[in-house]
Order: structure tokens, then C-alpha cells, then sequence
């Protein structure tokens, strides 16, 4: 079964707009679908590499695609996505102008029943899939880059990290661009108590400034918080 049926046997709403990449975005894309490097593509509807402007000076990069993302083959548009979006606003960053990706491109899953149970990508699977990241940050070449999570920031750094020690310095990556690490959207998502959760919210927020800053992108209009 193609990725298009495959999708929609999922329940991918048709007639949903393909998003516009840039050819050598498009390329990685098409060749993600073909992956084989580690065993996730057996468990996943399809590959979902970056996507957004293709200079950005602010790359993002999550864990790996998720139930909704894997569907529609789309970086962070489910529930994370929505948090997301809401901080990149308070950050006063436009996401049209960044590059969205995740250090794992296939959604690695459990089926229990009808519902796919989110499963952590292991060591082997991120330092597999490097080889994509790289691909993506040779084009994109940004000026920062900001791991949302600690998946994300072992892609980038190599090594396991702690998000609370790491989180608190920029970081240089060998090739060139600094590494802000932070909490990823999720994380949010999954606190009871009100006060964590804010405050979990505004450590986004702040490292999403911090790379807006570091970067030296104006600031979009600023959005208030609902
Ligand atoms: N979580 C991620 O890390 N990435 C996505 O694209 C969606 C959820």
C-alpha cells in the first residue's frame, strides 16, 4: 500500500494540502520514505522529515513524529503542535520562519487495541537517524538550533543530556551552530497542576526567546498568553 492510501486507511483527512518544499527539502522528504536504516519503518505509516523555510535561521527539532504526525506526514501539528505554536507566539517567533524537523523521523509505536502507544526511540535509533538530521541542517544551515527534549538534544550533542543542567547554558555544535536545549511541548501537555504547568510553559517560552535572540530574529507581533 502507498503512503497516500496507507494515510487514509489511517484516517488522513483528504484533499489536505501538501505543504510547498523546497527541492532539496523535497528530496530528504522522498528519500526518508525509502529508510531502512533502523527497524521504525516497519511500525510507521511513513517517514516525516522537516519542514519551513529552507534557510531558517532557527532550526526546531523534536523527539519523533507522533500519532497525528505520522498520518499526516507533518512535523508537530497534533496536540504538542498546538503548545507549540501557542509558546512560538509568546516567543514572538513566526513559525513560517523557521525549519521544524524531529531527530527521528519515523513514530515509533506499540498497537494496544485500536490506539498506537508512543514508545521512546532508543540510542541506536537517534544516532541512526543522525544521518537525516545532517542532511537537513546541510541545507538549511542554521544559526540555532533548538532541541525540544532530551531525544532531541542527544541527536545534537551526541551524548545523553539532562535537560535542567544542559538547559541552562547555549551550546556549540562542532560545524558551527549553537544548541539551545529546553523541555519538549509535550511535557506541558502532561502535567495535572496548574502552577508546573506554567511554569514548565514559560521555561519553553524563554528558551524559544533565547534562540530568537541568539539568532538576532525580530520579534513578531507579540501574542498574549490565554
Ligand atoms: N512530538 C515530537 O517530538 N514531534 C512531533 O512532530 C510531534 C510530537
Amino acid at each position: 500500500m502507498g503512503v497516500r492510501s496507507r494515510a487514509r486507511a489511517h484516517g488522513a483527512e483528504p484533499g489536505m494540502p501538501e505543504p510547498r518544499r523546497e527541492p532539496a527539502i523535497a528530496a530528504i522528504w522522498d528519500d526518508v520514505q525509502g529508510c531502512t536504516r533502523c527497524p521504525l519503518y516497519r511500525n510507521a505509516t511513513q517517514g516525516v522529515a522537516g519542514e519551513g523555510a529552507s534557510h531558517a535561521a532557527v532550526m526546531l527539532v523534536g523527539e519523533q513524529p507522533g500519532d497525528r504526525e505520522d498520518i499526516a506526514g507533518r512535523p508537530f501539528v497534533g496536540p504538542a503542535g498546538q503548545i507549540l505554536d501557542k509558546a512560538l507566539a509568546d516567543a514572538g517567533i513566526a513559525r513560517d520562519e523557521l525549519f521544524v524537523t524531529n531527530a527521528v523521523k519515523h513514530f515509533k509505536n506499540e498497537p494496544r487495541g485500536k490506539r498506537r502507544l508512543h514508545k521512546r526511540p532508543n540510542a541506536y535509533e537517534i544516532d541512526r537517524c543522525r544521518w537525516w538530521l545532517d542532511k537537513e541542517l546541510d541545507v538549511v544551515q542554521p544559526r540555532v538550533i533548538v532541541a525540544l527534549g532530551a531525544t532531541a538534544g542527544r541527536a545534537l550533542l551526541g551524548r545523553p543530556v539532562s535537560i535542567t543542567r544542559d538547559g541552562a547554558t547555549v551550546h556549540e555544535m562542532a560545524e558551527g551552530p549553537r544548541v539551545v536545549i529546553t523541555i519538549h511541548p509535550s511535557y506541558v501537555l502532561r502535567l495535572r497542576d496548574e502552577p508546573a504547568r506554567r511554569s514548565a510553559y514559560d521555561t519553553l517560552v524563554a528558551a524559544l526567546s533565547r534562540a530568537r535572540d541568539t539568532a538576532r530574529l525580530p520579534r513578531t507581533a507579540a501574542r498574549r498568553a490565554a
